[in-house]
């Protein structure tokens, strides 16, 4: 089965994060990113099942990494939040939104101020599916009060620092009922990404469509308008009333499956998987597994120099110190040179994950 066959990638790629490498190497990411309120936090929501802090406002105020891992046996829920050198596990999926909301408060201060670092939420479940993405604001046209007068400016270029990579998958979140072909989100992937080769687009809010737009909407799912490699995926997700109801999301997946079977012009896309976030994910885990491979090679080499490197070092040491005594001092003041150059390193701060080694 597909998970089975993903599992050690994701595992692999989760492993080399914790341990800080992509600070040296850039490692696949998923990013999401459009418009504020264009359901980037519903889509995300969606696919995790892990209610996350959301509203009509500017609510995302820091890039959030969303690690999910299936786990079976015992686990039913658990989460870890870390930022900085902080690091809270809870127990309660209710609790996300006012740990994130902390975490941002904590770094962007309270208020509609944006930050560039990140918050690490880790969250094992078995209802999840093997992924990791990156929240990131919404893109803000008008400052509200209390923003800088270049807050658009401020989130583009945040965006930008995690679309510009190119081992990251950009998610670009687009509503049905907007000028799918204007979209800043869409042009700020197609500036980064001209061919499309690492952008999926998504729709969102198929049910508010103008009557009358579905062929137009269908010719660009259709890949017909704005051709993405990837291309395009329509997906349902839920409206503020169903959210004030309290629709699960279980549920809520079962209205989203009608509602396309259901609809005279989208219907087809069910049978083309172009369709519902069920396909979202499974396409975006086999995006992901392929860009891992793809950067396999290239971790390989540069894990194998690194290990000649080290090899080399330990040569040197397992020699052992000379006999005479000169040669004895001047082996141990090698030595302690070089730990206490170790030691410095790790002492300055670049090794908050130490206890992950
Ligand atoms: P974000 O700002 O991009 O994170 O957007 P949200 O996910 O918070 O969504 C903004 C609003 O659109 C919320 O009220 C959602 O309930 C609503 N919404 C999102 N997706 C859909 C959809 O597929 N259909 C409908 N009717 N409403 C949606
Ligand atoms: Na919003
Ligand atoms: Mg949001």
């Amino acid at each position: 089965h597909l998970e089975k066959s993903i599992r050690p990638f994701i595992d692999l790629i989760d492993t080399l994060r914790s341990v800080g490498i992509h600070k040296d190497l850039a490692l696949p990411t998923i990013a999401v990113i459009g418009d504020q309120s264009s359901g980037k936090s519903s889509v995300l929501e969606a696919l995790s099942g892990v209610a996350l802090p959301r509203g009509s406002g500017m609510v995302t105020r820091c890039p959030l990494e969303l690690r999910l891992k299936k786990v079976t046996g015992g686990v039913s829920w658990k989460a870890v939040i870390s930022y900085r050198d902080k690091k809270t596990e809870f127990v309660h999926s209710s609790l996300v939104e006012r740990h994130v909301e902390t975490a941002q408060n904590e770094l962007a201060g309270k208020g509609v101020g944006i930050c560039d670092e990140l918050i690490t939420l880790e969250v094992m479940s078995p209802d999840v599916c093997d992924l990791t993405l990156i929240d990131l604001p919404g893109i803000a046209r008008v400052p509200v009060p209390g923003q800088p007068e270049d807050i658009e400016n401020q989130i583009k270029s945040l965006i930008t620092k995690f679309i510009e990579k190119q081992e990251t998958i950009n998610l670009v979140v687009v509503p049905c009922n907007t000028d799918i072909a204007t979209t800043e989100a869409l042009k700020m992937a197609q500036e980064v990404d001209p061919e499309g080769r690492r952008t999926i687009a998504i729709l969102t809010k198929p049910d508010l469509i103008d009557r009358g737009t579905e062929k137009d909407i269908l010719a660009i799912v259709h890949n017909k308008v704005i051709p993405l490699h990837k291309g395009y995926i329509m997906v349902k997700c839920r409206g503020q009333q169903q959210i004030d109801e309290k629709i699960p999301l279980e549920e809520a997946t079962q209205i989203e499956r009608d509602f396309f079977q259901n609809h005279d012009h989208f219907r087809c896309l069910l049978n083309e998987d172009k369709a519902t976030i069920k396909c979202l994910a499974v396409k975006l885990t086999q995006n992901l597994v392929d860009h891992i491979k793809k950067s396999l090679p290239q971790l390989t080499e540069q894990i194998k120099t690194q290990l000649w490197e080290v090899k080399n070092e330990l040569k040197e040491c397992e020699a052992g110190p000379p006999l005479d005594t000169k040669g004895a001092k001047q082996f141990l003041i090698k030595i302690l040179t070089r730990f206490n150059g170790q030691i410095y390193s790790l002492s300055s701060g670049e090794l908050i994950n130490a206890e992950n080694l």
